[in-house]
């Protein structure tokens, strides 16, 4: 019911009576109450004023179970929507609920958490009230082969999402962290399950710095927030919602072909590398070379300085 009166207050955007509040969710004045009383504890401000009614004040950075459902206009993702003020890390929630056999779509949010996890086994700090931390659950039926691109996916998705819900122009850095004047606002980390031939589920899992006021001294050289890029907070809930509706979109073309070759264009005209040198760090001896984009397969041409062009298939690149 939450989520409910919060549509319609926002949608309204004006004051709505208890009487038509109780009419249109066919319960009682007292629950209404209620359930308005719970919204104002979760930080929403809602004024109620004698023979006008309810009206919410829009702008309270707020995320709980209401608002997300609230704000989500997916088709599939969020159809399960799993909500934590805490929690250890969204990507083992993810897992264990695509293991209890959580449907394609399950989303997972949390406010706060206390063991978040980035790549190469470093830990991600998830403080509460600032970030967004999010996971869903897929169950693509394609080779275990294609599962990375899922990841250019994500990143795309991010760069799209918060364009459309800030304005701001996020850029991807190969293969998916999303940057903003050359700072890392996001990071991605897909889990994998597979069997034999095919994936059982994956979970990409997204972490967006918000409203972070600064940074801690090792990384502040090279993570910014989008309320510092942008100079004022950001409704974190808009954001996911954006996101959401940009992964659907998507990861539906990409489902047509299991590769890249009908997201290209749009990646690489988001790719900041595009054009640039780029130092590729590959395990078996370090080269430099200009960025030409992504192929079908997601891999990065480079061409080196001997011009040969190289396909970067995974692994690290500094711009
Ligand atoms: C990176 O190292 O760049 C990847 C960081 C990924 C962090 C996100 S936050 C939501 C999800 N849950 C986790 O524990 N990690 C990912």
């Amino acid at each position: 019911m939450k989520t409910e009166i919060l549509r319609m207050l926002k949608s309204t955007g004006d004051y709505l009576s208890g009487q038509r509040l109780c009419e249109m969710l066919g319960v009682s004045r007292t629950a209404v109450w209620k359930a308005v009383g719970e919204l104002k504890e979760e930080g929403y401000v809602i004024e109620a004023v004698r023979n006008r009614g309810y009206r919410l004040v829009e702008g309270a950075d707020v995320i709980t179970q209401a608002e997300l459902a609230s704000m989500l206009h997916t088709q599939w993702i969020g159809t399960r929507l799993v909500y934590f003020d805490e929690t250890d890390s969204t990507n083992t929630r993810a897992r264990k609920l695509a293991e209890e056999g959580a449907p394609h779509g399950t989303l997972v949010v949390a406010d706060r958490q206390t063991a978040g996890k980035g790549r190469r086994g470093k830990s991600w700090v998830s403080p509460a009230g600032t970030g967004i931390w999010m996971s869903m659950v897929l169950r693509p039926s394609m080779s275990p082969m294609s599962a990375s691109m899922l990841t250019l996916i994500a990143g795309l998705a991010v760069v799209r999402g918060v364009k459309e819900s800030t304005g701001l122009e996020a850029m991807i850095k190969w293969p998916n962290d999303a940057v903003l004047n050359g700072k890392k606002i996001c990071g991605i980390l897909t889990e994998m399950s597979t069997e034999v031939e095919c994936i059982r589920y994956v979970i990409p899992g997204i972490g967006i710095n918000v409203n972070m006021d600064g940074f801690p001294e090792e990384i502040k050289a090279t993570a910014t927030s989008l309320k510092l890029e942008a100079g004022r907070s950001i409704k974190r809930s808009l954001v996911i919602a954006a996101v959401a509706d940009n992964f659907e979109y998507y990861y539906d073309i990409f489902m047509k072909t299991c590769d890249m070759s009908g997201l290209r264009d749009d990646y690489n005209k988001s790719l900041v590398n595009l054009g640039r040198e780029v130092l590729v760090l590959d395990p078996r001896g370090q080269y430099k070379g200009k960025a030409l984009g992504i192929d079908g397969e997601g891999s990065l041409l480079v061409r080196r300085e001997d011009g040969n062009v190289s396909a970067v298939i995974s692994g690290e690149v500094s711009v």
